[in-house]
C-alpha cells in the first residue's frame, strides 16, 4: 500500500516517526509531507530516513518534482498525523494554504486523521463542528485519547499511540489483500465502422462501487465500456467496446476474489459487422440487421474454473424486479444480484434504489445516492468476505 503521511504541527509529532516504522514493517510504501508547523517538531532529515523518501514540505518546490497532483494520485490512502486544529479546520473548509491542504483537497484516497492538541481546544465548538464536517465527508478518525498532555493538565486531545494509529488504518481497509474486479458502463456493439448499438448506462454506479472497494483496501481492476465518467482513484481501469472485448478483459483479470458485474452489456450485437460504412442507396429498402447472440460475461465468470469467491450481478428492470432477480441469480449462477428498478430515471441519473437478492433473502435499500450504494455495497461485500 502507498501510504501518504502528513505530519502537522503538535508535540505529538515525535510519535509519528515510531508510526512510519511501524508502517512500513506492515509493507507500507511511505512518503511523507511535512506542514511548516510540523517542521517545528521532527525534522525533514528524520522523516525522510524512516520513510527512504524525499519528504515534501515546499508546494512550489513539490511542483518541480513530482507536483501535488500526482502526490494526491499516488497515495492509496492518506494518513493526517498528528492533525492539529489547524490542520483540521483547512481541511473541513478546503483551504489550500500549502502543499499538505492542497493535496488534501486534491486526493480521492480515503483519509484518517489522527488529532492531537489541547483538551480545550479538542471541545472548542469550532473544532468539533470541523470534525462533524469532516466525518459527514468520510474522513476517518484515530483518537484522540484521553490522558496527560505536554502541558501539565489532563483530558481529551492527546494523540493515538503509534499503534493504534496502525490498526486504525488497517481496520479502515478490511479489503487490503483481495483483489476485486468490477465491469462498468455499456457496450458499443459495432454494426459498421462507425455505427454502433448501445445503451444509456452511464458507468457512474460501477465506477463508485469500484471506488468504494479500493477505499476498503482492495486491488481493484475496473473493466469498462464507452463512458464519460472519470477514472476512479487507485483503480487499474481497462477500456473496451464490445461484449467480446469485456470479456476476454475479466478473464485476464482473473484470479479474482470478488467480481461485480454492473455493466449493462449488450446482449446481441450484429452478426456481421460491416468492414466499410453501410452505404444508403437511393430506393433500397433499409438493411436488415441479423443479431448474433453475446457471451454473457457474469454467467461464465460464475461458471469459470477461476471462479471468484463472491459473484454479484445486476438486475436492472422495469417491472416484476425482485422476481426477475431472483431468477437471474438461479440462472446465472452468481452470488447476490443487486436488482434495480429502472423505470424512472435511474439510468444516467445519480440515485438509486436497490434491493441485495440472495439465496437467503431480500434486503431492500432506501433510495440513496449511487455513491452510497457503493460504500453500502462494498461494506457488505467485506463483511461477507470477512
Ligand atoms: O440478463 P441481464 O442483462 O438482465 O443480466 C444483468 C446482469 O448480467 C448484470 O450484472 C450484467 O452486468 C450481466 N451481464 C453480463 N453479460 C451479458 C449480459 C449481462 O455480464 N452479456
Amino acid at each position: 500500500m502507498k501510504l501518504l503521511l502528513i505530519v502537522s504541527g503538535s508535540v505529538a509529532a515525535f510519535k509519528t516517526l515510531a508510526f512510519v516504522r511501524l508502517a512500513r514493517t506492515a509493507g507500507m510504501d511511505v512518503r511523507a509531507i511535512l506542514t511548516d508547523g510540523g517542521a517545528r517538531f521532527v525534522t525533514r532529515e528524520s522523516l525522510a530516513a524512516l520513510t527512504g523518501n524525499p519528504v515534501h514540505q515546499d508546494l512550489w518546490a513539490a511542483e518541480e518534482s513530482i507536483g501535488h497532483i500526482k502526490l494526491a494520485r499516488w497515495a492509496d490512502a492518506v494518513v493526517v498525523a498528528p492533525a492539529s486544529a489547524n490542520m483540521l479546520a483547512r481541511m473541513a473548509h478546503g483551504l489550500t494554504t500549502d502543499l499538505a491542504s492542497t493535496v488534501l483537497l486534491a486526493t480521492r484516497a480515503p483519509v484518517l486523521a489522527a488529532p492531537a492538541m489541547n483538551p480545550a481546544m479538542w471541545e472548542h465548538p469550532a473544532t468539533q463542528h470541523n470534525i462533524a464536517l469532516l466525518r459527514a465527508r468520510g474522513v476517518a478518525f484515530a483518537g484522540p485519547v484521553d490522558g496527560p498532555m505536554a502541558e501539565p493538565e489532563s483530558g481529551p486531545g492527546r494523540f493515538v499511540e503509534p499503534e493504534a494509529l496502525l490498526a486504525a488504518l488497517q481496520g479502515a481497509r478490511p479489503l487490503a489483500g483481495r483483489h476485486a474486479l468490477v465491469t462498468s458502463g455499456p457496450t458499443h456493439e459495432p454494426i459498421d465502422p462507425v455505427r454502433y448499438i448501445a445503451n444509456r448506462s452511464s458507468g457512474k454506479q460501477g465506477h463508485a462501487i469500484a471506488a468504494a472497494l479500493a477505499a476498503l483496501g482492495a486491488r481493484v481492476t475496473l473493466v469498462s465500456g464507452p463512458v464519460t465518467v472519470p477514472d476512479p482513484a487507485g483503480v487499474a481501469v481497462h477500456r473496451v467496446e464490445s461484449a467480446r472485448e469485456m470479456l476476454a478483459a475479466c478473464e485476464a483479470a482473473l484470479p479474482a476474489d470478488i467480481a461485480v458485474c454492473a455493466a449493462a452489456v449488450a446482449d446481441w450485437r450484429p452478426e456481421n459487422a460491416g468492414v466499410q460504412k453501410l452505404k444508403k442507396q437511393p430506393g433500397a429498402a433499409p438493411p436488415a440487421i441479423a443479431m448474433a447472440l453475446n457471451p454473457d460475461i457474469l454467467a461464465t465468470l460464475a461458471a469459470h474454473a477461476q471462479r471468484p469467491h463472491l459473484v454479484v450481478g445486476f438486475a436492472a428492470e422495469t417491472e416484476h424486479v425482485i422476481r426477475h432477480a431472483q431468477e437471474k441469480l438461479t440462472r446465472k449462477g452468481c452470488d447476490w444480484v443487486v436488482a434495480n428498478d429502472v423505470s424512472g430515471d435511474v439510468m444516467g441519473g445519480a440515485e438509486n434504489t436497490v434491493h441485495i437478492v440472495t439465496r437467503s433473502g431480500v434486503e431492500d435499500w432506501p433510495r440513496m445516492a449511487k455513491n452510497d450504494v457503493a460504500a453500502r455495497l462494498a461494506a457488505r461485500i467485506a463483511e461477507a468476505l470477512a
